[in-house]
């Protein structure tokens, strides 16, 4: 059974990293900054800084969840949390379940930053709640690696798609919401690729939830990833490679459900995010951090120092744009308008 998760976890590190994977529409093309050709602002004093879980960080957008279940997956655990370290950005490890089932491949997640100062996020399927996971094994989730937050991510096509898919999706809810109340840190509940809507971010916020990660639609698709696996359905696969709401839209609906919410419910937008242009989208349309994985997966696979320059490039380009726009810092940035094309 264990051998099994190494195989598939190997399977959709090769498939997802991979241009076939990556497929939709995330929307970001269809909005456009007003350009302020006179920002009135020096370049150098602007800030992407901002705080999350108590920890300040210097930017805006994180390295989403990716699963760590095989060797190359220390490996890249490794790079990505030294770069997360050196330049100051959060990070969300993948799923931690086969770790939980057979605890001597927590190694495999063990956090080399001894003195980590950013936040860094656990990570376990909900569908589990339904197949022998409760609250304790949440929790282990998080001791295991120091968590400042726990993502249960939500991946029902995905479970469909796949030939060995855990399928019984009833009763989450009231589960998602004892383990909101159970475990010692917050919950963020993260689709994979197929949006978040604003009926079912609702439905998450009236148990307690008060973190979403939209993961929408237009980035790696993980239909297309399990139909591609070795005895996958392709054309099922690729079929709902076309399923989703584009992550932008997935953003605007999270957005109406935090607007009318008397607690605050704080949004990350993932799916298809790509460059530092893309994180100034996701924050002007009402997200607090934008998330990506695939590209740093690629970058993670070659090295540290790639994953950094990575960080860098984006962290370059969101401060162009903020400059294109004239804002000097992310709260200033969350209140500048986008026109949307047609
Ligand atoms: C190699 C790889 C492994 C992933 N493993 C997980 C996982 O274990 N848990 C999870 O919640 N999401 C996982 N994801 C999904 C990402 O966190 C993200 O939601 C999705 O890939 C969309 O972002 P992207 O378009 O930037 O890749 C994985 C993504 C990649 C590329």
């Amino acid at each position: 059974m264990i051998d099994d998760i190494q195989k598939r976890k190997r399977e959709h590190l090769e498939i997802s990293t991979s241009a076939v994977a990556q497929t939709g529409v995330t929307g970001f093309d269809s909005y456009r900054f007003v350009h302020n050709a006179l920002p009135e602002i020096d370049f150098d004093e602007i800030d992407t800084s901002c705080q999350m879980f108590e920890k300040k960080l210097n930017y805006p957008f994180f390295i989403s969840s990716m699963t760590g279940g095989v060797i190359e997956g220390k490996k890249i655990n490794r790079n990505l949390m030294a770069a997360a370290e050196r330049c100051g950005v959060m990070m969300g490890v993948g799923s931690q379940r086969a770790a939980i089932e057979k605890p001597e491949l927590a190694e495999l997640f063990v956090d080399e930053v001894r003195e980590r100062s950013f936040p860094l996020l656990a990570n376990v399927g909900a569908v589990q709640l339904n197949y022998g996971f409760g609250v304790k094994e949440m929790q282990k989730a998080v001791d295991m690696i120091g968590a400042d937050a726990l993502i249960l991510h939500i991946n029902s096509i995905q479970e469909a798609v796949q030939a060995e898919g855990n399928r019984n999706f009833k009763g989450l809810i009231v589960k998602i919401g004892e383990v909101v109340r159970g475990v010692n840190v917050p919950i963020i509940i993260k689709e994979v690729g197929f949006g978040i809507s604003e009926e079912v971010c609702d439905r998450l916020y009236s148990v307690g939830v008060r973190y979403v990660d939209v993961a929408g639609w237009g980035g790696t698709s993980w239909s297309v990833v399990e139909g591609r696996r070795a005895g996958g359905d392709r054309s099922l696969g690729d079929l709902f490679g076309e399923w989703g709401i584009p992550t932008t839209e997935s953003v605007a609906m999270c957005k109406k459900v935090a607007d009318r919410s008397s607690e605050k419910l704080t949004i990350f937008a993932s799916g298809g995010v790509r460059n530092g242009v893309d994180v100034a989208k996701a924050i002007a349309l009402g997200a607090d951090m934008a998330g990506l994985a695939a590209p740093f997966a690629k970058a993670a696979m070659e090295s540290e120092e790639a994953v950094v320059a990575s960080i860098e490039r984006l962290g370059r380009e969101l401060k162009v744009a903020m400059f294109g726009v004239g804002v000097k810092n992310l709260f200033e940035l969350k209140k500048i308008p986008l026109i949307r094309l047609i």
